[in-house]
């Protein structure tokens, strides 16, 4: 079957098999920040933005993406970068093997909550598995840049 998707801002428009996973996909056009860590969607690490919201592309199909737009870490990296030297701050980033996912959600949620609480950081987070931190030092990160974000300093305001 075709399918016309918009893969970090580039249209690609080609055949594929109805079967293929998002996953395999997105990594087959060179995204290997999106990685598969248990493809049960319990891990968060296949995080991609579809339309603008987060999902799981382990348990997508790729030509469910037919016709939308597709963002992985690749094409966000101004923002995951700044967002990311936060989390190095804060001792969470150990193996390092969680980040991109993390990374992913935590963009979702600047991006749709402005002064989030707790609850609402951890209910971003709940989908992503961390084997290393224990996930405090990630949540510091967060409440950092969120107050660095206050004060006019990062890029992921819309
Ligand atoms: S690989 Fe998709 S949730 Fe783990
Ligand atoms: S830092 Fe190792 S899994 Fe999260």
């Amino acid at each position: 079957m075709q399918i016309s998707i918009q893969l970090n801002g580039k249209k690609i428009t080609e055949e594929i098999r109805p079967d293929l996973l998002l996953i395999d996909w997105v990594r087959q056009h060179g995204c290997y920040s999106v990685k598969c860590g248990c493809e049960t969607s319990n891990c968060g690490l296949c995080t991609v933005f579809l339309d603008e919201k987060p999902v799981l592309s382990c348990s997508i199909l790729a030509a469910r993406a037919d016709g939308r737009k597709v963002d992985t870490l690749e094409g966000l990296k101004e923002e995951a970068e700044e967002f990311g030297a936060f989390i190095a701050d804060q001792g969470a980033e150990q193996c390092g093997f969680c980040n991109p996912g993390m990374i992913m959600n935590a963009i979702a949620l600047f991006r749709e909550i402005a002064d989030p609480t707790d609850d609402e950081i951890k209910e971003y987070l709940a989908g992503n598995l961390c084997r290393c931190s224990g996930y405090e030092g990630q949540l510091r990160g967060i409440r950092a840049f969120i107050e660095y974000r206050k004060k006019g300093g990062a890029v992921c305001d819309k």
